[in-house]
């Protein structure tokens, strides 16, 4: 199956309707995704990336259908990581001698991974391969988002290669971003933005501004995962700068677990504080052990402040608040502010552990939370509506 991109750019990616986790189990991907290759026949035959390992026999099989494999003169390998690269080793069986084209760390990656001494040629950004009348050009993107990463642009059809940059994990039959409903599409593109790009935003934002500086033609963005951005293809470009630059919404995210229902009560009278206080900001709350984790950063990517709550348990925190606080602290946020909660019997150091690494990755805590002993009484509920009221001041 292939399905024509423009001119003799062909998709002969895999639409992988069943993926649920991405990532071993770090990354929900509720819609599915795609891993898209691209098939360029000009004079010279270049192939853009592959599939992941699982779907590499199908995928070689497929590309055979299209191909003389041993017509393909280029292998272009703008990102190692195995969704891209794991239909290599099959492929490679086939033209051992075909040379790669990828970066210096590119070479690295994929030594790395598959440990076979393939016929790399190493690019960086402005080297040119002539692919006969129309050009490959290389630009090198490290960290978006690995050290290898690089997007290649095809002259004359006006195609940005982007790799994961600008993708979605978002399975369709239709391939092309004005022929899916927009709102599934927009949501699964902040979802990756906000889980995977965010650490690298200060990157994203002079990365785009370097590609824009070549005054190159866009009419089409060839991502690596989910649509193809044919139609106004700046529009995914111009949410990139919004998101890369610290974007938040009027949103306050409360995100905590519970025992015995105290921290949750702590939660929903905090939240009606904040609503008395101000009734225009969105109030969300997560109980994290109900929720889908990259859905609650997403939340908190838009969000403007977050509270985080959870019981002492262990002279600690539940294991959920925990792990949710690790990947927040390794997606770098910033310009938000931030406060703990939570309840206790005895020790009660759960507030303290919350707003330490809540500060320790970055946010502006606020005040030094809010402890409740036991289950709230009247006091206390109280109290919870006074600490929304005043975060919402804040
Ligand atoms: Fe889609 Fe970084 O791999």
């Amino acid at each position: 199956m292939s399905i024509n991109v423009k001119n003799n750019v062909d998709w002969v990616g895999k639409i992988d309707w069943e993926l649920r986790k991405f990532h071993g189990d770090e990354y929900s991907t509720h819609r599915g995704s795609t891993y898209n290759a691209y098939l360029i026949k000009e004079e010279k035959v270049a192939l853009v990336e592959t599939v992941w390992a699982p779907f590499a026999k199908e995928f070689v099989a497929n590309l055979a259908g299209e191909i003389d494999l041993k017509k393909i003169d280029y292998v272009i390998a703008n990102h190692a990581e195995s969704d891209h690269s794991g239909a290599l080793p099959e492929l490679m069986q086939h033209i051992p001698d075909t040379p790669i084209y990828c970066t210096k760390n590119g070479v690295k990656s994929l030594k790395g991974h598959y440990h076979q001494d393939w016929n790399f040629n190493v690019v960086k950004t402005g080297d040119r391969l002539s692919l006969g009348k129309k050009e490959l050009i290389f630009v090198e993107a490290p960290m978006l988002h690995w050290p290898d990463t690089m997007f290649c642009y095809l002259t004359q059809d006006n195609i940005l290669f982007s790799n994961d940059a600008f993708g979605q994990h978002y399975a369709t039959e239709y391939m092309f971003n004005d022929l899916v409903d927009q709102s599934e599409l927009f949501e699964e593109c902040l979802k990756y933005y906000a889980n995977i790009l965010t650490p690298f935003s200060p990157m994203v934002i002079k990365k785009i501004k370097e590609v824009l500086s070549f005054n190159l033609p866009l009419d089409i963005i060839c991502t690596s995962h989910g649509v193809i951005w044919r139609d106004k293809p700046e529009q995914i470009v111009e949410k990139y700068l919004e998101w890369a630059n610290d974007y938040q919404e009027n949103q306050i995210t409360i995100i905590y677990d519970t025992m015995w229902n105290g921290t949750r009560l702590m939660a929903q009278q905090i939240a009606a504080g904040i609503k008395d206080a101000d009734n225009e900001v969105n109030v969300k709350l997560f109980n994290l052990a109900k929720s889908d984790k990259n859905d609650v950063i997403t939340e908190v990517f838009k969000s403007k402040a977050i509270l985080v709550g959870s019981p002492t348990i262990n002279r600690g925190v539940l294991v959920s608040v925990a792990g949710t606080l690790e990947e927040i602290k390794g997606l770098k946020f910033k310009n938000k502010k931030a406060a703990a909660f939570g309840c206790y019997g005895w020790s009660g150091e759960s507030v303290k552990i919350i707003s330490g690494i809540l500060e320790e990755s970055g946010f502006d805590v606020i005040n030094e939370g809010l402890k409740v002993m036991w289950n709230p009484d009247d006091e206390s509920i109280t109290k919870c509506t006074e600490f929304g009221k005043q975060i919402a001041r804040l």
